[in-house]
């Protein structure tokens, strides 16, 4: 996952426990692509050293204002014009105190002083320090400056203490610097996602359903999203609330997902299917609760399904079919199954989702998936480890894009021969 290709960020670590987590921070920022360059302040020397953070980021560290070598290299205002964001991590109740009085007076508070562009900072403290009103005080003043404030967390502190300060985690902060720099890769594009479970009506009160809580589906209109797409989520009945900028169009059963998914087509350049549809309903659900009294002696009562119309199956067969994406929950010889199923309902691609395990699939926070998606005659497959349904969804949405663009100029090359 490449969300910060090409873009240069300038860490300023400050003093205090939370600063060995810097060198994983560059790490991971590495990985999503970025080129990141550090400075230090005298106290973080004392928690970690530049040394380190030198051999991570593949730079030099500047820690002083008046180090004749490394302004040589790159003077403090062309290091602040350099970066596309100035990101503190961790940031100290002292270090925040001092650029909301503006001060200047070290290298770091310079920076931020000369910078023109997008900053950040990610605090980490003592409780008490972050609920001091001073501090209060001072992050809200440079929010309004501009500054981005990313956290903190709540929880144990390395002082023992338990209440909120704590740096987010570095995924978090990865998440939240990529959210700084939004793809535009889907601009222009309308995505519809079927997300969460459908309720299949045996009475007025009780109805068929399973376990599907949404969450894959909702984290896949969000990444649609970031990534400038006009996105309508049509949803079952789940607990989630809608991403912001996302169309929500509520329904409850199959037969009412069939209709808005098909009403959408026209309109819709890329189809993802995530839902739990429910396979059968009752052929005809009863007008009036069913009393126990209507059981016949033997004690059972029999209700007769039918099968639900397949919904992404009928809009890969529409004739101005968009790019579209299933998904197949297995339990067992799952990428086979799901094989089967981007042949049997003709899709561009499917998410083959291993629902086996309680860390995994229907109502966990992570996902263990494979995507299959065809290449010209070729289906490719990309195994992606167990990880949380926001990064399933945004490796999900650079699959399409890749695909999407390579599908628009295959059909380009062929139109123009
Ligand atoms: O056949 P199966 O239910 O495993 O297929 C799963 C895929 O098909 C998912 O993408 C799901 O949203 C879609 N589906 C559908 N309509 C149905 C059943 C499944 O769109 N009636």
């Amino acid at each position: 996952m490449t969300r910060l290709t090409n873009k240069r960020i300038l860490l300023g670590v400050t003093g205090g426990i939370a600063a060995y987590k810097s060198a994983e921070l560059i790490r991971r920022m590495q990985d999503e692509g970025a080129d990141v360059r550090v400075v230090m302040t005298a106290a973080a020397q004392e928690f970690i050293t530049p040394l380190t953070l030198q051999a991570l980021s593949g730079h030099p560290v500047a820690t002083t204002l008046l180090d004749a070598e490394t302004e040589s290299v790159m003077g403090h205002i062309e290091l602040a014009r350099w970066a596309d964001l100035i990101l503190i991590a961790p940031a100290s109740a002292d270090f925040i105190a001092r650029i909301a009085g503006g001060q200047g007076d070290d290298l770091l508070t310079t920076l931020c002083l000369a910078a023109d562009g997008a900053m950040a900072i990610a605090p980490a403290m003592n409780q008490a320090m972050w609920r001091n009103p001073a501090t209060a005080r001072n992050v809200v003043y440079i929010r309004t400056k501009g500054f981005l404030i990313f956290g903190p967390d709540e929880g144990l502190q390395a002082c023992g203490e338990v209440g909120p300060g704590r740096l987010l985690d570095i995924e978090g902060l990865v998440d939240a610097v990529a959210g700084v720099f939004p793809s535009q890769a889907l601009r222009g594009r309308h995505v519809v996602i079927t997300a969460g479970p459908t309720r299949e009506a045996i009475d007025p009160v009780r109805f068929i359903s399973n376990h599907s809580s949404g969450k894959q589906g909702y984290a896949l209109a969000s990444a649609a999203r970031d990534a400038e797409a006009r996105v309508t989520l049509i949803s079952g009945p789940t607990q989630l609330e809608a991403p912001d900028r996302v169309t929500r169009i509520d329904v409850i059963s199959a037969d009412d997902m069939y209709h808005a998914a098909i009403a959408a087509i026209d309109d819709c350049d890329i189809f993802i299917g995530v839902a739990a549809v429910a396979d059968y309903k009752p052929v005809l659900p009863a007008d009036q609760k069913i009393k126990k009294s209507d059981a016949p002696s033997n004690r059972s009562i029999t209700i007769e399904l039918i099968e639900n119309s397949d919904i992404i199956a009928a809009v890969a067969g529409h004739p101005e079919r968009p790019y579209t994406v299933g998904f197949a929950a297995e339990t067992q010889d799952v990428v086979q199954y799901a094989r089967g199923k981007l042949d049997k309902k003709n899709l561009d691609m499917i998410v083959a989702n291993d629902v086996s395990g309680s860390d995994r699939g229907f109502n966990s926070e992570n996902n263990q998936t494979t995507v299959l998606y065809r290449a010209g005659i070729d289906v490719r497959e990309e195994a992606l480890p167990l990880m949380s349904k926001g990064n399933v969804a945004r490796r999900i949405i650079e699959l399409i894009v890749e695909q999407t663009g390579a599908t628009q100029m295959a059909a380009l090359s062929e139109a123009s021969s």
